[in-house]
């Protein structure tokens, strides 16, 4: 992703934190990538064009500001799902339910793939410090189908569940013929996404205790308080539409598979 305007940050980072910046390989690598996710950015990409508004005007500064914030939860949404693929793996999760969390991975690589376009045809990205090396979930130490169903159920059941209604929410607001459809392509694979945490439960259903449900509340819990802070404060009909998809997409569905849940 290129930096126009951003000059002399890198005196400025501490050593672990560094600017967001991608690379893209090319040849071999972008061929399996089309193979795998045909016609992935065919979009309207030439219906922008920032060289007809103002640099300096707030809109188009703040909207650069969202989507560089979105390049990066897709990125973190890539390294979630690959390490639930390495927890489906380590707990002997069937084989085709381990290839699922993997594709869900490119999935995410292909979200960020299209935000950070869209970012650089807004005019680049905005200033954005992060440690790489902290981007990857945080492992507990349980057993391996108790620690995979944690991951599970943050990333699916919790994260990927709003991520939804989030995207809808963002959709209807978005002006732009090109902010909308790219919009359009994240949310084509949202469904599959907040559903891979109830299909691994179903598999690992018959080996969960008591304990283990109630100690999966409490993460569901937990996760749903994290992500509330997003809009607790914010306008009151957002408010009120991201509660409502809590109660609807997390807390009544984990309840059918024995885990019950509470927003707090
Ligand atoms: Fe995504
Ligand atoms: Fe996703």
């Amino acid at each position: 992703m290129r930096q126009r305007d951003v000059q002399g940050w890198h005196a400025q980072v501490s050593v672990a934190e560094a600017q967001l910046e991608l690379a893209w390989m090319g040849g071999a690598t972008e061929r399996r990538l089309r193979h795998a996710r045909p016609d992935f950015d065919d979009l309207p990409w030439g219906s922008f064009d920032a060289t007809q508004i103002d640099p300096a005007d707030p809109d188009l500064i703040e909207s650069r500001q969202v989507w560089t914030n979105g390049v990066f939860t897709e990125y973190a949404s890539a390294a979630a799902f690959s390490a639930m693929n390495i927890a489906f793996l380590e707990c002997q999760a069937p084989i085709d339910l381990c290839a699922a969390a993997a594709d869900f991975a490119v999935d995410e690589l292909v979200h960020v793939t299209l935000v950070s376009r869209l970012v650089m045809t807004l005019g680049g990205a905005t200033p954005y410090l992060v440690d790489l090396a902290k981007i990857a979930p945080v492992r507990s130490d349980l057993p391996p189908r108790l620690r995979a169903a944690e991951l599970a159920i943050k990333i699916s059941c919790v994260g990927e569940a709003l991520s939804l209604p989030a995207l809808s929410r963002s959709h209807r607001g978005a002006k732009h013929p090109l902010a909308r459809a790219v919009l359009a392509r994240l949310r084509h694979d949202e469904g599959p996404h907040a559903s891979i945490g109830h299909w691994f439960l179903t598999w690992a259903g018959p080996w969960l205790t008591r304990g283990d449900r109630d100690h999966l509340g409490m993460v569901a819990t937990e996760a749903i308080a994290l992500y509330s802070q997003l809009w607790r404060d914010g306008d009151v009909g957002y408010r009120d539409y991201m509660e409502t998809a809590v109660e609807e997409r997390i807390i009544r569905r984990l309840a059918r598979a024995g885990i019950s849940c509470e927003a707090r």
